[in-house]
């Protein structure tokens, strides 16, 4: 009988420590975030279509991408990158061409292949669509990290008493929540996408960001959204974008483990990103119509930085009269990044010893390696393929 007590004792006292063991590793706004949102465990995230670039010559990484997105059960729809000798002088925007320096034929290419996307998403009247480079990676749990991305990216996306949350602290200094302490209504459901009703770009794969500073009203706004404890964040010393870069300076900031959501600023490297419908026609009027000088992503980051917006700029007016938006004047667009980022850059085993990372610098192609992700998927091929689970990419993490 006291034997049996005892035991029955014992077995409580684990059981109680497993469930705080448990509680402990998983967060509640973990647990709340994937009832809020099941649509993004859909195969296309709870966009509307997961779009692909690749020029067909790169028959390698079209075959590695395929297989990445299909062990993590991702539909990924593809689209045919361009070659800039392809590209007419005649189709580039008129105050703008490659008479500008800094403008290549590699440039060129990349433009063309990320306006055709823009241009099918418009036309196909698609709702939002994640645009993927072809050698772009994730970690295995891409989809819980996406919920969570979501329910952060709601304050910035999802009005709150007519306004979303971002917007209403923008004259604070250093307005921060944590992604569970957000006002309860910002978790409402937005009908258009679940990230949100009213965003232009969501800009998930990066090598380099920085918190907006400047509070102007047509810059984008300083609130912080940080998702505490979220272990599919490397340590801080693997925080950088390759290897011989310094470490992130957010990453000095914050406490282990925290991921960092907040408006874009500075963003470079377009690995993935998404759109909604009124994001792509007005880059597709600004990029497509207007305005050429340089790489994509510098044109992207000057866009979500609102470097045209404003009365300075005339033509942002006219696109607002021409129907792109409701006609109502605003701020900058809508763009809401995160820091590590979700998607990063794979540098795969390549023939070449040394080839330039984005973002500047060299990486050793010898050895594989995606910066920001733990669970690699395409340094796991092999595992997922036997029906094994992921491994970390750094043997020195904490177990999860
Ligand atoms: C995933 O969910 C989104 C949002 O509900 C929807 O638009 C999309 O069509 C879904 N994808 C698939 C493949 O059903
Ligand atoms: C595009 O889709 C929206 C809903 O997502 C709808 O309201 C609109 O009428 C559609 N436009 C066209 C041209 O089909």
């Amino acid at each position: 009988m006291l034997l049996r007590h005892r035991n029955e004792a014992v077995l409580l006292a684990v059981a109680a420590a497993v469930a705080l063991f448990l509680w402990l590793r998983t967060p509640d706004w973990l647990t709340a975030a994937s009832k809020e949102s099941p649509e993004i465990l859909n195969s296309t995230l709870g966009f509307q279509h997961i779009f692909a670039i690749n020029l067909p010559s790169r028959t390698d990484r079209r075959d590695a991408m395929t297989l990445a997105a299909a062990l993590t059960e991702l539909g990924i729809t593809w689209v045919d990158g361009v070659a800039g000798k392809d590209v007419l002088d005649k189709v580039l925007p008129g105050g703008s061409s490659s008479r500008h320096g800094g403008f290549t034929a590699g440039n060129k290419g990349s433009w063309r292949a990320h306006m055709d996307v823009l241009q099918r998403i418009i036309h196909e009247n698609v709702t939002s669509a994640l645009i993927l480079e072809d050698d772009a990676d994730w970690d295995v749990r891409l989809k819980t990290q996406m919920q969570v991305f979501a329910q952060a990216a709601r304050a910035f996306t999802q009005p709150l008493n007519g306004q979303p949350l971002a917007e209403q602290y923008r004259k604070h200094p250093h307005p921060e929540f944590a992604v569970h302490k957000l006002p309860q209504r910002i978790m409402l459901h937005p009908h258009l996408t679940p990230y949100g009703d009213d965003w232009d770009v969501l800009w998930l794969g990066h090598c380099g960001t920085e918190f907006p500073t400047t509070p102007a009203p047509n810059k984008p706004p300083p609130l912080r959204v940080t998702i505490p404890n979220d272990m599919t964040v490397p340590s801080p010393k693997h925080l950088k974008p390759h290897p011989f870069a310094l470490q992130d300076a957010f990453a000095e900031q914050y406490p282990p483990h925290t991921r960092v959501v907040h408006a874009s600023s500075g963003t470079t490297c377009t690995q993935a990103y998404a759109v909604s419908q009124q994001g792509a026609r007005k880059l597709l009027w600004r990029f497509g119509l207007q305005t050429l000088t340089t790489g994509w992503d510098l044109m992207l980051r000057d866009w979500c930085d609102g470097l045209f917006t404003g009365a300075a700029d005339p033509d942002t007016a006219a696109a607002a009269d021409a129907g792109v938006d409701s006609g109502q004047s605003r701020g900058p667009p809508v763009c809401v990044t995160v820091q590590p980022p979700l998607f990063s850059h794979h540098y795969g085993k390549g023939a070449a010893s040394d080839i330039m990372a984005p973002g500047g610098g060299f990486v050793n192609s010898k050895k594989e390696m995606t910066p920001y992700v733990r669970v690699s998927v395409r340094l796991n091929m092999e595992r997922l393929l036997e029906g094994q689970g992921g491994q970390e990419q750094w043997e020195e993490e904490e177990p999860m």
